[in-house]
């Protein structure tokens, strides 16, 4: 485990279920502070009950990323709260059915847009002040298959993911002079209840839980990975690199 981030404080959205618990359990590991936001009250207890046993302090903020008139009230409360933020993983995501184009209606469509690329957008522009006040920040944004694969009837959140390593390289190349770095990670198929409502003929045991990606987006919290900057990456291959460096 990354030993750099104890005292660190991140910001991760989508925290009460899935990779995002997954990941701010690990932060507790490594005895960082975590922000936790979700919409699920009870979710979001059961992840600081984790991210408390492993080490670590956890703040729950139940919040609806949807809002986004709220953005403001949110960044307020925790500018009171936290001197800076360490970084930021977007984690946050829902699936309406898949379907083909055709038959998407505007409003599911536009849900997908909002969730996946607007929110994760809007909430690093707010929190930018605080991020800008860290030493070195971290941003992850979270992509999938669809960011590099044209696969049917992914609608709105096909087309939200494949913009997102497109936000990262944009973000960074706009603060060349900052120490912050922007990227954007594939975790690639996980067993969580979005995949099993994504993919429900599919049996969860043929691929791996969120636990065993985490990892990876630790890494990319950590200084090590300092040199990756606006970059697209799949959770396989910082797995490989994290177990690397790990261990030699
Ligand atoms: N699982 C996979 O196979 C897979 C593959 C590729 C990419 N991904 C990506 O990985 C990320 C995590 O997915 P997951 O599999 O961990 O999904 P998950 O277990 O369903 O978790 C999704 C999280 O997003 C939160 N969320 C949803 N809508 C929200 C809203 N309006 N406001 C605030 N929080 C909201 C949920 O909390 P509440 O319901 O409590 O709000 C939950 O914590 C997503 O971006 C997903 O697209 C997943």
């Amino acid at each position: 485990m990354a030993n750099d981030l104890k005292g660190k404080i991140f910001l991760v959205t989508g925290a009460s279920s899935g990779l995002g618990r997954a990941i701010a359990t690990l932060l507790g590991k490594a005895e960082a502070n975590v922000i936790a936001i979700a919409r699920g009250e009870e979710g979001l207890a059961v992840t600081q009950e984790r991210v408390e046993q492993a080490g670590g302090r956890c703040l729950c903020i139940p919040f609806n990323l949807l809002k986004m008139d709220d953005y403001g009230k949110l960044f307020l409360a925790l500018k009171d709260q936290v001197p800076h933020l360490d970084g930021i993983v977007h984690c946050a995501g829902f699936l309406t059915r898949c379907a083909p184009m055709q038959y998407v209606k505007p409003k599911k469509f536009q849900e997908m847009i909002d969730i996946h690329l607007t929110a994760p957008n809007l909430l690093t522009q707010m929190m930018f002040p605080l991020l800008k006040r860290s030493p070195a920040a971290s941003v992850i944004f979270t992509s999938c298959d669809m960011a590099t694969e044209n696969q049917s009837n992914w609608h709105g959140y096909g087309l939200a993911k494949r913009a997102l390593p497109y936000v990262a390289a944009m973000w960074q190349d706009e603060h060349p002079d900052k120490a912050m770095r922007f990227n954007t990670i594939n975790p690639g198929r996980m067993r969580t209840p979005m995949f099993e409502r994504a993919y429900p003929g599919l049996a969860p045991d043929t691929v791996p839980v969120a636990m065993e990606i985490a990892p990876a987006f630790i890494y990319m919290l950590s200084e090590t990975a300092n040199a990756y900057r606006g970059q697209h990456l799949q959770a396989a291959e910082l797995l490989t690199q994290f177990q690397a460096e790990t261990f030699k």
